[in-house]
């Protein structure tokens, strides 16, 4: 343990310190680190998981990604767009009840009629809700153009994941053409900060050929970038997507669960100050995926508030929890999860990330 000890207490940690945390299996030490990250959670973000209602407004994909069940050559996927009364209409449940916070997410498209819809929209949820709804977006590469308008219009932070900092990685989960260029996605995490918005970034955690060693790359390139907010979580495999061939060679599920876990927690003791989220992928592979996220350093979660009828189409990976339950229902479902790990909701607080307001106001 006292190797364990000082590791913990390091200052920073290097690529080693983490493929060496992320290596832990003893249960005892896993649960030191896990411990460990939980304190710091709640000395400097508290013990309030602050929610964030996600809609996915449109699982209508122009990328390809080897991963993705929605990506564009999935020809099974019945495309759809939701209304924008629905989209106002889950919104408005979500202001109603406090949430303070909403994520509109869809598949990546960059057409003017999309950029100017989404624009439109952003403008129409902030009027029906009386200014008082913090939005987020996770609407894929943009032009910095694009960025700024859907800033002015009324979105605040932006969710951008590089799945990978491996180039050669990247390169292998993604088609080799100008659609899926590394250096661009990198480039638009820039845009976002330039535009205002605060970032959140992430990766999936099990990829086929992912070594500890990238993932400690990933976590590093979080911190080198000062990112504000994180979504990580582990990949799961899909059965119309190219990368299904190599499920022999994926660590089993449990493997890819425990990892994640222990990712969130090296992520919170390097970066004590930014929103973490426990996301679905989680509560995909473990029931209590979200609460163990929770207990392990994340502070953010994001109940699906998609209108039923969508739940079945927006099927990134296989196996998604919470299909076809309503928004009363997964208010309910949250707040008993909060409740079970003695932490509180932060209804009516947008909850942003305390690393951005901390951020000097020369670097911002
Ligand atoms: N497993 C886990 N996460 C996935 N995503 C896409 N496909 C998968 C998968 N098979 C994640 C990506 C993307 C986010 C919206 O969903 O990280 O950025
Ligand atoms: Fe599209 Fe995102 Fe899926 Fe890639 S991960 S195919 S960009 S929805």
């Amino acid at each position: 343990m006292t190797e364990l000890t000082d590791i913990l207490y390091k200052q920073s940690f290097s690529s080693e310190d983490i493929v060496y945390l992320l290596s832990l299996t003893k249960e005892s030490e896993v649960q030191a680190l896990i411990d460990h990250a939980y304190a710091i959670k709640k000395e400097n973000v508290g013990s309030k998981v602050y929610l964030r209602g996600l809609v996915e407004f449109s699982n209508t994909c122009a990328k390809n990604c080897f991963y993705c069940g929605i990506r564009r050559e999935n020809d099974k996927v019945r495309r759809y767009t939701v209304s924008d009364d629905e989209v106002l209409d889950a919104f408005d449940f979500a202001w109603k009840n406090n949430f303070a916070s909403v994520v509109m997410q869809s598949g990546e498209r960059s057409d003017p009629g999309f950029t100017k819809r989404v624009g439109t929209l952003l403008k129409k949820i902030k009027k029906n809700t009386n200014q008082e709804l913090g939005i987020t977006l996770s609407c894929g590469e943009q032009s910095l153009e694009t960025y700024k308008q859907w800033y002015k219009a009324g979105a605040h932070r932006y969710l951008l994941r590089i799945e990978e900092t491996n180039k050669e990685l990247y390169k292998r989960i993604h088609p080799n053409d100008s659609d899926h260029c590394f250096e661009d996605r990198i480039q638009a995490l820039k845009d976002l900060r330039t535009a205002g918005f605060q970032v959140g970034t992430g990766f999936m955690i099990g990829l086929p050929f992912q070594t500890l060693e990238d993932i400690a790359q990933d976590l590093l390139f979080i911190q080198e970038f000062d990112i504000d907010m994180v979504g990580m979580g582990p990949f799961i495999e899909h059965e119309a997507t190219p990368l299904w061939e190599f499920r022999d060679q994926l660590l089993s599920q449990k493997e890819r669960f425990d990892l994640s876990i222990k990712c969130i927690a090296v992520l919170r003791i390097m970066m004590r100050d930014i929103n973490i989220a426990s996301t679905t992928a989680l509560e995909t592979l473990d029931p209590h995926g979200r609460e163990k996220g929770l207990k392990a350093g994340a502070n953010i979660a994001m109940p699906n508030l998609t209108p039923k009828k969508y739940h079945e189409d927006y099927l990134l990976y296989e196996g998604k929890p919470g299909l076809f339950k309503d928004k009363e229902e997964v208010k309910e479902i949250i707040e008993d999860k909060v409740a079970r790990i003695g932490e509180t909701i932060g209804y009516g607080e947008w909850g942003d990330s305390k690393h951005f307001e901390n951020r000097k106001p020369a670097d911002t």
